[in-house]
């Protein structure tokens, strides 16, 4: 009875703070309308996604009570088509001492009717510690549900003494999945090392093996032959169409002019082969936000990866323009996975064909708070161009040969307010760019070139009297709206 209680209590508290600032929200012009937002405050990474009893579950690390993050709980949104999404109470919270400075990711695991969830227990010891060998607890637990909301007690499967001794205390993220009567868990690490006596810690993996989701043991490590980022974060081990796919996210790889321009990196690699990660590493996405996707299998044997449409740490380079308004960040569009010429191919799922589209003439238009696609063809050699928003304030993208350009500036060369502080992404693809799709929900753009060769997010910031679309110099060109 206590228990409950306690829980309601934590629930309750984020339900009012959703309530309370559900006008302000929803009238600010960022809002998006199939795109997995928080209700209130800040969301990071996708967490737990899966279709259970035919619906789609997808949580995500939710800070409702601060608009910069923090962390404190797993939220929760439904939907029957992975557009639509309908936001149900939060499911966990700082409550256990293994977990009490945050519930940080996971996965989900379905199985005879219910739902396992795993996920990181992180504990930050008040103190003076660097927080890499000390002053951090990194805990994996599980709990299980019946219907995708109500949480069992939760057990806790692996502490620091499970760890190989070499590992530093960043152990998290665990992503579960089951394979010839055993369960797996990839865990993202930073392990200890030195470049001399430099201190120079190596990214890896570690894969823990069970027969029974709760007695785990290390089954064997996932680690580049040279160093490839000081830590990984959100590894996510699964086949496609025949590969091993390994998805990662490696913090700390240095920007080259046309290849990991963000902060922090998030790509994969295909171990096929038996490569090692760093030979096959591609990036998932090349635009300014994308980090820590997940991927899972629905119920008709698709992959589908969510990634969040942020990156950590950007405070000083991306000026958000919904924080005004009490939110920040969302999720990516769901996106299809498939293997060719050696690639991973991103495509958005089939079901945004079901939503009620309608073409505008030409290749000009303005739009408002309907979501926006745009899909044209290149003639060879002849440069393509899509301008969102106005020439004063606008995102233009440039298409020639094998190279896209996503560039925030106006005409004038000035920054535009509506690129919230950044200015030029890069994409390149195997060969010439034939075909170009543009989504555009609100205050995201998400742009799947050659059927999802390359993939490149951007949040963009424009008010409603500016959202134009301008397309020059394609074959063809269509541009649609949503009717609903
Ligand atoms: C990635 C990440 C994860 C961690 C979570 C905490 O963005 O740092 O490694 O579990 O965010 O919110």
């Amino acid at each position: 009875m206590g228990k409950e209680i306690e829980n309601e209590n934590w629930v309750n508290k984020v339900r009012a703070e959703e309530n309370r600032q559900k006008d302000r929200l929803n009238s600010c012009p960022f809002r998006m309308k199939y795109h997995i937002m928080p209700p209130v405050g800040w969301l990071n990474d996708p967490n737990g996604l899966c279709q259970f009893q035919g619906t789609y579950q997808a949580y995500f690390q939710y800070s409702p009570l601060s608009v910069n993050g923090g962390g404190g709980f797993w939220g929760h949104c439904t939907s029957q088509d992975l557009l639509h999404w309908q936001y149900q109470d939060p499911v966990l919270t700082t409550d256990r001492p293994e977990d009490r400075s945050g519930v940080y990711s996971g996965s989900a695991l379905i199985e005879d009717g219910t739902m396992y969830l795993f996920y990181t227990g992180n504990v930050k010891l008040p103190g003076d510690y660097d927080y890499i060998d000390e002053g951090r607890i990194s805990s994996q637990l599980m709990v299980s549900s019946k219907d995708g909301q109500h949480m069992s007690e939760k057990t806790v499967l692996l502490g620091m003494k499970d760890y190989p001794e070499d590992m530093t205390a960043h152990i998290r993220d665990p992503k579960v999945w089951k394979d010839q009567g055993h369960y797996y868990m990839i865990l993202g690490a930073r392990k200890r090392d030195f470049d001399g006596d430099r201190r120079r810690d190596t990214g890896c993996a570690l894969v823990y093996v069970s027969d029974d989701k709760k007695q785990w043991k290390l089954d064997h490590e996932i680690l580049p032959k040279e160093n490839f980022g000081y830590m990984w974060e959100c590894p996510d081990l699964f086949e496609l169409d025949g590969e091993k796919i390994l998805s990662y996210c490696p913090q700390g790889l240095p920007a080259e002019p046309e290849r990991c321009q963000n902060l922090y990196q998030s790509g994969y690699s295909i171990l096929t082969n038996g490569e090692t990660p760093e030979k096959t590493f591609r990036e998932w996405d090349l635009g300014f936000d994308f980090y820590a996707p997940q991927t899972f299998e629905d119920e008709n044997g698709r992959r589908i990866l969510i990634g969040w449409a942020g990156v950590p740490d950007t405070i000083e380079t991306h000026r958000n323009l919904s924080v005004q308004n009490g939110w920040q960040h969302c999720l990516t569009i769901p996106r299809e996975l498939h293997t060719e010429n050696g690639a991973v191919y991103q495509r958005p799922v089939c079901e945004i064909d079901t939503l009620s589209w309608k073409q505008e003439e030409g290749t000009h238009c303005s739009f408002e708070r309907e979501m926006v696609k745009i899909e044209t063809t290149l003639q060879d050699g002849i440069p393509a161009e899509i301008r969102i928003g106005t020439e004063e304030n606008g995102l233009m993208i440039h298409m020639e040969a094998d190279r896209i350009q996503m560039t925030f500036l106006n005409k004038k060369g000035e920054p535009s307010a509506c690129g919230g502080g950044r200015a030029i992404r890069i994409g390149r693809t195997a060969s010439e760019i034939r075909h170009a799709f543009v989504l555009i929900d609100n205050s995201i753009a998400e742009i799947f070139v050659n059927d999802g060769e390359v993939v490149m997010t951007t949040r963009i910031y424009l008010e409603e009297p500016e959202r134009m679309i301008t397309v020059n110099g394609c074959r063809t060109c269509e541009i649609w709206k949503t009717e609903e």
